[in-house]
């Protein structure tokens, strides 16, 4: 198993991971804290899609204290998303609705032109604002949200990029990322613009994101403090798994392991009757006989961690699938279902977003404030 921000191979083991990065697992008593204040838990905070954070008992006692926090996260555009890319931006809605607190969302334009060298700046320019209107549809409040692209907004954080980044040394970003003789230096300097949101405001940060961004917030906490800023809290996601099975992570580079959130109903359809692992039985008689296995069936994953909120109904999926009563097919039919009925919203949000851009971007009361400060 390897989980870098660049590649992530093998069999993931999530509990590996949070020894291996040092980060804590989420627990029963933080969630229900949550909850109380909340009113109640997101889909991706109860099925335990986040499952690992840093810090995140330390946000959640600022806020109750009154000093607040703030919330970040952010899309490298090297092309269109999938239903994986979104999950932490549902989340971070979901604490921005339920906390009201402000939200940065950076566009690494930057990153994946230094790091993808079949990329053009212009083709990174096209999937950065065809993405930012797929970040919009999610619902943001333009007041307290700030979306920018590195290569735009450069000017505001090169001196944080230079105080943070005078402090880092190559061995210690080589040991953190895996940098080598022949990665390029623009890549190598990345990292600390990554980071400069942390010090956006001087209070606690929350970054809800996938596990394999969290190198960053490692080399950030170990300076923060010494620049006057708060170490950088973080709240991880395991990978929506691709269609061919529940170990690995969709990935944007076999378009059939993904669903895309431009895929047309018919696409959707296809892809999950034709691709997604079923844990269902060979035969309609042995499935009858044996029943299914849930767990390793992606169709049923998906369902449980981001498409069927009703704890019930993804019970009686479960229960019924296991015990051979719902047929592989059916439970296929239930999915595209839900992820043609999502899409749809989405596509709608989509279209209303163009008209949105400005606001977000530079014109929101978050947004001019950033650009003046
Ligand atoms: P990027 O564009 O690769 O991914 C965007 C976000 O989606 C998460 N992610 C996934 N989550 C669930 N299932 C998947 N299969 C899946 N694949 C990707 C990523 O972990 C990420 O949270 N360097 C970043 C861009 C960035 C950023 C940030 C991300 C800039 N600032 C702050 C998080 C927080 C990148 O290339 O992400």
């Amino acid at each position: 198993m390897e989980v870098t921000p660049w590649e992530v191979k093998g069999e993931i083991d999530y509990s590996k991971l949070i020894k291996q990065f040092g980060t804590e697992a989420i627990s029963e008593e933080l969630l229900n804290e949550i909850r109380r204040i909340a009113g109640n838990l997101h889909i991706l905070l109860k099925r335990r899609f986040f499952f690992s954070h840093r810090d995140l008992d330390k946000v959640i006692e600022d806020y109750k204290k009154g000093k607040g926090f703030f919330l970040y996260t952010g899309r490298g555009p090297s092309g269109k998303m999938h239903i994986g890319h979104i999950a932490p931006f549902l989340l971070t809605r979901w604490f921005q609705e339920k906390f009201g607190v402000n939200v940065y969302i950076q566009i690494s334009d930057d990153e994946k032109f230094v790091q993808k060298r079949e990329l053009s700046l212009e083709e990174v320019e096209v999937y950065a604002n065809d993405n930012i209107l797929d970040i919009i549809a999610i619902g943001f409040e333009p007041s307290k949200t700030f979306i920018f692209k590195n290569s735009e907004f450069i000017g505001k954080m090169y001196k944080k990029a230079l105080m943070l980044g005078r402090k880092i040394t190559f061995s210690s970003a080589k040991a953190v990322f895996g940098f080598t003789n022949e990665t390029n230096i623009s890549l190598i300097h990345y990292p600390a613009l990554q980071a400069v949101p942390t010090f956006f405001e001087k209070r606690r940060c929350l970054i809800p994101c996938g596990i394999d961004q969290d190198p960053y917030w490692r080399l950030q906490r170990d300076h923060a403090e010494a620049l006057g800023y708060y170490k950088a809290s973080a709240i991880h996601s395991k990978f929506l798994p691709p269609l061919q099975g529940v170990k690995g992570k969709m990935s944007s580079s076999n378009p059939n392991s993904a669903i895309w959130l431009d895929d047309s109903e018919k696409a959707v359809r296809m892809k999950v009757m034709k691709y997604a692992f079923s844990g269902g039985q060979p035969t309609v008689e042995e499935h009858r006989k044996y029943g299914g296995k849930p767990e390793i069936d992606v169709s049923f994953n998906w369902l449980y961690y981001l498409f069927e909120e009703d704890d019930k109904r993804i019970k009686k999926i479960e229960e019924s699938y296991r015990n051979g009563d719902l047929l592989t097919g059916e439970l296929k039919e239930i999915l595209i279902e839900k992820i043609n009925s999502f899409l749809e919203k989405h596509k709608e949000r989509k279209e209303e977003a163009k008209e949105l851009v400005k606001e977000f971007m530079y014109e929101g009361k978050l947004a001019r404030k950033m650009w003046e400060d």
